[in-house]
Formats: C-alpha cells, structure tokens, sequence
C-alpha cells in the first residue's frame, strides 16, 4: 500500500494573530509518499530538496509522526519519503508542512482512525523540535486548509475558517537566513494595555471578516502590535514592500510566520500578480535570492 500526499505551505500569524492564526496556500508545498511496510516502525529512507537528517529525532517529520506511531500502534511499518519543496527557514511553514504531512499520511496508511484536528496535537511535536515552542498556527491550517484560529492551546481547541473566495496572498522570501528559535527570542514578553486593546480589536474584526467576505474590514485589520514592530528590523525592505503592495491596491500585509517571507493579502488575482511584479522591482539590485510566489488561499 502507498500514498502519495502534498502538504501545503502556510502563513502564520497573520498580523494580529501571533501564534493563534494561520492560513493556508493552494499551491506551494512538498509532496510526501508512504509506504506499508512489513518492519514494524516509522523509517525516513529519502529526503531530496533539502539537506535534513533521516534520524526520525532529529527530524521535524519523524518526532512527529514517531508521536503519532506510538499512539496508533500499526502492526505493520511505514517508510516515509519527503519531497521539499518549501525552502527551511522560509516563514512558510516549512517544518509545519513536514509534521502536518508525516501525521496525515500515517494516519491515512492506518484507515484514517484520527480526525485532522485530532492530528494537529500530534504534528504540533515536530514543530516543538524546530521552534522551541510547540505553536500550531502552521501545522492547523496545514491539515484543516483555509484559515485555521487556535482559540485555545490548553485544553487545543481550533476552529477552523474558510477564505473568502477572491482572497489571495503574495508572498516574497528573501534568502536570508532567519530561524524561528532567533526571531522568537527577540520578542517582549510583556505587553501593554493600549496594545493589547488594539490587537484584540484587530484580531476580532480580521475573523469578522473573514466570515463576511467585507474585504475592506480585513485590509483595516492587517496590522500588528506585538512582534512586528520588533521582528521588521530584521527583514530588508520591510516596509518598501510593504507600500509597493498598497500602491498596486492590495489589502495590506506583514511577516509571514516568524520571517524573513513578508506576505500580502488581496482581493483577486490581478492585485495580487501586481503585488509581485512591484516587489521584484524593489529587490531587483539586493545581493541575495528572492522567490515569490502568488497563491490563492
Ligand atoms: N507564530 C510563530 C511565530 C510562527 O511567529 O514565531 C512561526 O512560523
């Protein structure tokens, strides 16, 4: 028995929802392979794309889906294949993408026994490995698609959004590198009142929004109080890109995940094709590699 997945990228935070929101784009992300086995156990036997061990330890994929095995118990073993095609330390959710997909396609080898949601307890261990924090605002939207909010960690509870239908995001990824664990550890622990006040209505309006389709309402709640301001001034041209894309008419933007990828939202594809075009002008003389990518969500 084999299955042949693809685990998409994903979004974090989105702005105003550090850790509790994500989202996910139709068409980046690597492509995964299983296989029934008759050695009981998980084995990673390839990875291309990418120089990442085999070691299921020291592998965001294995610790992962080595949680999941454990639980599930197969009498049977699974040989796992991974594909990147999402670049590591990207800010699109490239180890999300390897443990959502390592607990899909155990889960889906051994009849599918758990719901997605149930799985994203079990992904959310890979990405502990990585991050030092066991966030799921990558791996939930992942397996659920679309939008995916953690309402609450402890006990997990997540809901999960559909995107609006005309919604699209560009994303640009400076190929600098900027780890999760770093750009996480420049962050304040502490916030104030005022702060909090206006993140909350941010984050509340953004999810208003979402449901509604009122496009405007979501542009206006693009902004950040907590980890942008501390997070920007590590990533080039931050704020240029950011201007470019409201020249073209998109909705507005921000760090993609814990960076260095900036990513905008807009309403239609030819916005968002605009967005890209004004974004490789900006970069066109830097000394490092950009990708960019427009993506329906
Ligand atoms: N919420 C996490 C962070 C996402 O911003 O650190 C990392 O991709």
């Amino acid at each position: 028995k084999e299955i042949k997945i693809y685990s998409p990228a994903t979004i974090a935070n989105v702005s105003c929802g550090f850790d509790v929101l994500g989202l996910c784009l139709d068409n980046v992300g690597d492509e995964m392979i299983f296989r029934q086995s008759a050695e009981r156990g998980l084995r990673i036997v390839e990875i291309t794309g990418a120089d990442l061990p085999l070691a299921l330890e020291k592998n965001v994929a294995g610790v992962a889906g080595q949680a999941l095995m454990e639980h599930l118990n197969p009498d049977f073993g699974i040989e796992m294949t991974i594909h990147k095609k999402i670049k590591a330390g990207s800010g699109i959710g490239s180890s999300a993408a390897s443990a959502a997909g390592a607990v899909y396609g155990i889960n889906a080898l051994c009849g599918y026994p758990l719901s997605k949601k149930e799985l994203i307890y079990y992904a959310m261990q890979g990405e502990a490995l990585v991050s030092g924090a066991a966030h799921a605002d990558n791996v939930a939207p992942a397996l659920l698609g679309g939008f995916a909010f953690i309402r609450s960690y402890d006990p997990l509870d997540i809901v999960s959004i559909k995107a609006p239908e005309q919604l699209y995001a560009t994303v640009i990824h400076p190929q600098i590198e900027l780890k999760t664990i770093d750009s996480r550890s420049v962050l304040k622990q502490t916030v104030t009142l005022k702060q909090a006040i206006t993140q909350c209505g941010n984050l509340g309006g953004l999810i208003s929004a979402l449901y509604t389709s009122d496009y405007d309402l979501l542009g206006r709640c693009l902004h950040d109080e907590f980890v942008e301001p501390k997070r920007s001034v590590l990533i080039p041209n931050f704020k240029e890109l950011k201007d470019v894309a409201a020249k073209c008419g998109a909705l507005g933007g921000g760090i993609s995940g814990a960076g260095p990828s900036v990513f905008v939202l807009s309403k239609g594809k030819e916005v968002a094709e605009c967005v890209a075009q004004a974004m490789k002008a900006i970069v066109a003389n830097v000394d490092y590699a950009c990708d960019i990518h427009v993506s329906p969500i």
